[in-house]
């Protein structure tokens, strides 16, 4: 096996050379360019597509330092709770190190089939909370506490640590031509956070002269951090984060019992964990921050897919928010724009057949209950009766 991504960047991440390294050669994916996808979006887009990773996310990457510093710490359990690519990978790297049973917290009906299948298979003790991503995190940190059990959500700082590998790879690819635009779907802000961390240490290190800018973009139904930042002007402030305001606008999401709700579940999150780090890389990365509809994710996605690669619907939410950014010319037409594909067409089937589906009962029950009304981008089936001139008839007809 080639040498793990953490192992390499060593010199950049807290790995003691006495550690052991629990991989399974996740974080060498490609960087494509998408010129395609460019001409709809408006600049020279790239796509990482970090749905290549063993299973099917960026979340490989912090996972394996993250259980590498639990069999450090001889753990012999780990837990997180999770969207869904959280726990398919912890219950993956739990399973091959032998050494520690996984434990997830999951919201009730909240995660796609696709990760719930790979958590299920690969072994690990699969909770379900009646509550939400929301419910589930908060009491993950309680239970962690409690049974003493190692938390490995994106707090744990080993996590956020591995992600930093993203951006070394991105730069690598582009022979450390820095892009002008770095564009990641934001849920917990994990990767935001990570992101804003690995440039700021490159740029003291003297690898890079400039840091990218930055694009953060939320679901529309799962919005805090856009609410936060663009509206309630909430700023890192040299680390003095007007924290009354962020309590003030949870308080405001309970009174008026308002729970996130997108498509996009990998990213239906309203109370990020991460969002005083990530407030940080914005400020490091001269960040901007946009929200996407469910419409507008549906619709990149079945672009992004149409160009070849695929994504789940959260991770679309870059190209969106891409393209919303050039329409508002804050993004140029000549700069350099990556993408991040956080997780793997195939997480989330459900999403992609209703959009693509000419059954208009199906696209109401999965989409139209979002808000979705169109699919402009669909490749629908054709129906044919099982005769073989019907059959050519068709392919003559739509081929
Ligand atoms: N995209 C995908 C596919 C994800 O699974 C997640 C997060 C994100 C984007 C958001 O990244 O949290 O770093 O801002 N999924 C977590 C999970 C929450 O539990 O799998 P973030």
């Amino acid at each position: 096996m080639p040498q793990p991504l953490i192992e390499r960047y060593r010199d950049s991440l807290p790995l003691e050379p006495d550690d052991p390294v629990i991989s399974l050669n996740e974080g060498s994916t490609p960087l494509v360019e998408a010129p395609r996808l460019s001409e709809r979006v408006g600049a020279r887009v790239w796509l990482k597509v970090e749905g290549a990773n063993p299973t099917g996310s960026f979340k490989d990457r912090g996972m394996t330092l993250a259980i590498s510093k639990a069999a450090e710490r001889g753990a012999t359990a780990v837990i997180c709770a999770s969207t869904g690519n959280t726990s398919a990978s912890l219950a993956l790297y739990c399973s091959v190190s032998k050494l520690m049973r996984g434990i997830i917290f999951i919201g009730s009906g909240k995660i796609s089939y696709g990760k719930l299948s790979q958590a299920l298979d690969y072994g690990a003790l699969t909770v379900q909370i009646a509550g939400d991503f929301d419910d589930a995190m908060a009491r993950v940190q309680e239970v962690s506490k409690n049974l003493g059990i190692y938390l490995v959500n994106s707090v744990n700082p080993f996590r956020l640590e591995g992600q930093k590998t993203i951006m070394f790879r991105v730069l690598e690819a582009l022979r450390w031509q820095v892009p002008d635009w770095i564009v990641v779907p934001g849920g917990n802000l994990g990767n935001s956070s990570a992101f804003g961390k690995a440039f700021y240490e490159l740029k003291q290190l003297g690898l890079i002269d400039r840091l990218p800018r930055l694009a953060v973009i939320n679901a529309a139904g799962a919005n805090t951090l856009n609410e936060l930042y663009n509206r309630r002007k909430v700023r890192w402030n040299a680390g003095a984060v007007d924290l009354a305001s962020v309590g003030g606008y949870y308080h405001e999401l309970d009174a008026r019992h308002k729970r996130a709700s997108t498509i996009a579940s990998a990213i239906e999150i309203n109370r990020p964990v991460n969002l005083t780090k990530c407030l940080r890389a914005l400020e490091w990365c001269d960040g901007v921050v946009r929200e996407a509809t469910d419409q507008e994710i549906l619709d990149a996605k079945a672009q992004v897919g149409a160009g070849g690669l695929g994504c789940e619907p959260a991770s679309a939410a870059s190209v969106a928010g891409a393209k919303k950014l050039v329409a508002e010319g804050v993004i140029g037409k000549d700069e350099r724009v990556v993408c991040i594909l956080t997780g793997h067409q195939l997480k989330d089937p459900t999403a992609t057949v209703a959009y693509h589906t000419t059954d208009q009962d199906k696209f109401n029950e999965v989409l139209g209950s979002r808000g979705v009304k169109r699919a402009a981008f669909a490749n629908r089936a054709v129906a044919v009766p099982n005769e073989l001139n019907e059959i050519v008839k068709a392919i003559q007809l739509y081929g």
